[in-house]
């Protein structure tokens, strides 16, 4: 089997193949040193609670999802935020289902271990229950995704339940929905104060509608710690404190790639945008002054 994947290896371009052997490698040093290689399932992340945190992050094509899978990441969400980090839309409202299949089935093409989940966009489930139902069918369907998000607590309880009892798992999300901005006012905190009442009560109806799993956005440390603690299933957390039994970040906040502005809940462990500026820049003070292509480069 080696030898084989050595012989293709070869046969890549030099480019294509040293990314293909930096991948190998990792997959190489997780088998024999560490980190299991079982797929993660929906099960498997239900079983979490109160366990090992579980990791998320968003992904919305192949090599970021090769790379975040070979890294060792659990869960990968397609999130409809596919819309305003790589679609160039001011928020999530106009994504639409063939964009998220579309996005979604690069995403699964790239993950071999992490669950993925994919998000049900703006006005794909809140019409009626039929419509939620058909949605969610084709999404999983066209996209090969094994579960879906839905935005909402209690007034989404029975689309949640409707979709759980086509055996589509459904990761919910409460708090700060993005879906909702307009209504919202904006991207604000939510469950402070008085509001921390209605929280509750959302996580309970999504618990009992069967979501495996559920997101928090945007909500204060506390009450993401009292949710935690009141349900039986993993609450996965974004802006949420760190009482959650796992979190999620939108991958290019924590590379760094999407500029200056950074919300209080980012962490960015690397900055792309820096280093892609400074190598697009040298490129092109090679190209102009002859540096680049140089004999090395250059077929014989
Ligand atoms: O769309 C998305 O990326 C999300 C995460 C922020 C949870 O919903």
């Amino acid at each position: 089997m080696m030898i084989i994947k050595a012989a293709w290896i070869r046969n890549w371009t030099e480019t294509e193949g040293m990314f293909e052997v930096r991948l190998l490698k990792r997959q190489f040093r997780r088998l024999f040193f560490g980190g299991s290689m079982e797929k993660i399932t929906v099960p498997v992340i239900r079983g979490r609670k109160g366990g090992e945190p579980i990791t998320m992050l968003t992904a919305y094509d192949f090599p970021f999802a090769q790379l975040v899978d070979a890294a060792g990441v659990e869960v990968i969400l397609v999130g409809d935020s596919v819309g305003n980090v790589v679609l160039g839309y001011p928020n999530t409202l106009p994504v639409t289902v063939d964009e998220m299949i579309h996005h979604t089935r690069a995403v699964v093409r790239g993950a071999k271990r992490a669950l993925v989940v994919t998000d049900m966009p703006f006005m794909s489930y809140q019409e009626s229950i039929e419509q939620a139902r058909k949605n969610a069918g084709r999404m999983i369907k066209e996209s090969g995704a094994e579960a879906v998000k839905v935005e909402g607590g209690t007034r989404m309880r029975d689309v949640i339940r409707a979709i759980v009892d086509i055996d589509i798992p459904v990761m919910a999300h409460i708090g700060l929905t993005p879906q909702s901005v307009n209504a919202m006012g904006g991207y604000k905190v939510q469950g402070k104060g008085a509001a921390e009442e209605l929280l509750m009560e959302d996580a309970k109806a999504i618990e009992e509608s069967g979501a495996f799993s559920v997101v928090l956005e945007g909500v204060p440390r506390d009450a993401a710690k009292k949710i935690t603690e009141m349900l039986s299933i993993p609450t996965i957390g974004i802006g949420a404190g760190p009482d959650c039994d796992g979190q999620v970040l939108v991958l290019h906040d924590l590379l760094g790639l999407l500029g200056q502005f950074r919300p209080k809940f980012v962490k960015s462990y690397v900055n792309l945008a820096e280093q892609i500026e400074k190598g697009v820049k040298e490129y092109i003070g090679e190209v102009k002054s002859g540096a680049f292509p140089d004999d090395s480069h250059s077929f014989h």
